[in-house]
């Protein structure tokens, strides 16, 4: 058999040998086939129920009518047109409707492919405006570790990932970072209040030693993603991080690609603490639901209006705000807002923190359940009494994924710095979620984790 031929054997079959993954883990996996609202089917027939909206994208649910029926109208249309020629109205009524939402100080949106983007734009928006104002020597971003921005070389630099910065710190200029606010692994002497107030504090401090001249702004999401494991912080550390940020002329960015798109139970998690109103908010994941690439930018019409007064954001892609992302980015928010998604996220989620709850309360390997709305995580141990990790050779939340597939659960999780900080599993099903699929969601998870304990059970018996 010839080289294509072979190619073409072994892509039918679903195997290939032509791609490469970020995980040897992630090989052996189902090829989808279709999807219909929080379901998923693979080429095999079998069943799965979407419990992480993907990686945390799919607010909205799969196969949405509207939102297909509004790509297709678009694209019939124009599918695209430059922004150097034309305007496009998709465009001009996804940045009134997100802009309304977000409220009072974020009236401006910018549209982008994704979060990686979206978050190095609200850098470049923040660094364009800051040499408008004379404050040239204003370059530094500081931001959380552990904490995720994306993984385009300019995100990396605010990645708080050591692993990342092993690799590819050489190529890019490292920012400085401040501890993330975590509230199950506590330093000793501390509880998570005390050891939010001094996150806090050194986000102080560290402004302070680089010099507060030269600090741009601070970068952190508000609901942890990934990278924590749905992390919130207690109230007092919002309204202290924007304190700080005043106090130095220092911008606050709130990465929402996560936490943003109603996923929190609002359509911004940055309502949930007014104190703590962030300067610029990035968006995307939800904001398309995984319909189309879409990232957004939001910020102040004073902000923009300065650096377009000093000619201009010197920033665009060939897909920055092309019509038909738009308009399918226009119907999933329409959705949202129609359907009251975000209001069913707020139930759903006080629903789902109960199932946590309970399988936490039977399981000897869930230490600690958190986040708000449908942005929730289960933190997994070898040790509930001591909190101990599980040997980073045991793969252990690649392996209840796996686990999970074979009983037609979708998970979602990646080990954060090898599993430094511990590790988690996100169980963030899309916005759509009913109380009966919580059920069945949680019914699953519990199998999930009673087929890996008896894992764990048969192997000490072997030993
Ligand atoms: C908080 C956060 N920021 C940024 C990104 C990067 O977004 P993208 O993968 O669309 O570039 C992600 C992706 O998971 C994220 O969770």
């Amino acid at each position: 058999m010839n080289d294509l031929a072979t190619a073409s054997k072994s892509a039918q079959s679903g195997g290939s040998i032509q791609l490469f993954y970020a995980t040897s883990v992630a090989r052996n996996r189902p090829t989808v086939d279709r999807a219909d609202g929080i379901y998923m089917w693979d080429t095999a027939g079998r069943r799965y129920i979407d419990a992480c909206s993907g990686p945390v994208a799919c607010n909205i649910g799969h196969g949405n009518p509207r939102v297909l029926e509004a790509m297709i109208a678009q694209a019939k249309k124009v599918a695209y047109a430059s922004r150097a020629l034309f305007e496009n109205r998709p465009n001009i009524d996804l940045a009134d409707l997100v802009t309304r939402l977000a409220g009072p100080g974020l009236e401006r949106a910018f549209f982008v492919s994704g979060g990686s983007e979206a978050n190095e734009a609200a850098i470049k928006l923040a660094r364009q405006y800051a040499v408008t104002r004379g404050e040239t020597a204003r370059c530094k971003v500081i931001a959380r570790e552990p904490g995720y921005h994306g993984s385009t070389l300019g995100a990396v630099s605010v990645v708080g990932d050591p692993d990342s910065e092993r690799v590819f710190g050489a190529l890019v200029r490292v920012m400085p970072k401040v501890p993330a606010p975590f509230s199950y692994r506590l330093p000793p002497n501390h509880d998570a209040d005390s050891y939010a107030r001094h996150c806090a504090a050194e986000l102080e401090a560290v402004i302070r030693r680089e010099g507060p001249e030269t600090v741009l702004a601070f970068m952190m999401e508000p609901v942890g993603g990934l990278a924590t494991g749905a992390l919130v912080a207690p109230d007092h550390y919002y309204a202290a991080v924007r304190q700080i940020c005043d106090r130095y002329g220092v911008l606050l960015i709130f990465d929402e690609v996560m936490s943003g798109a109603g996923r929190t139970g609002t359509f911004l998690a940055a309502e949930h603490w007014p104190a703590g109103r962030p300067d610029l908010v990035t968006l995307a994941k939800g904001v398309s639901a995984g319909y189309t690439p879409l990232g957004a930018v939001l910020a102040p019409a004073h902000m923009v209006e300065a650096v377009a007064g000093a000619g201009g954001f010197l920033h665009g892609h060939t897909y920055s705000a092309n019509p038909l992302s738009c308009a399918i980015g226009l119907a999933v928010v329409r959705e949202m807002v129609e359907r009251d998604l975000m209001r069913n996220a707020a139930r759903m989620g006080v629903v789902l923190r109960k199932r946590l709850d309970a399988i936490k309360a039977k399981s000897p390997i869930v230490g600690d359940v958190r986040g708000l709305g449908l942005l929730q995580a289960i933190e997994i141990v070898a040790d509930k009494e001591t909190k101990a990790i599980f040997p980073a050779e045991r793969q252990a939340v690649y392996r209840i994924i796996e686990l999970g597939i074979e009983r037609g659960l979708l998970l979602y999780s990646r080990r954060t710095a090898n599993g430094k900080y511990g590790e988690w599993l996100m169980v963030c099903p899309p916005l759509i979620v009913t109380e009966a699929e919580i059920d069945e969601i949680a019914r699953l998870l519990g199998q999930t984790l009673a087929a890996y304990e008896a894992e764990l059970r048969s192997e000490r018996a072997l030993r």
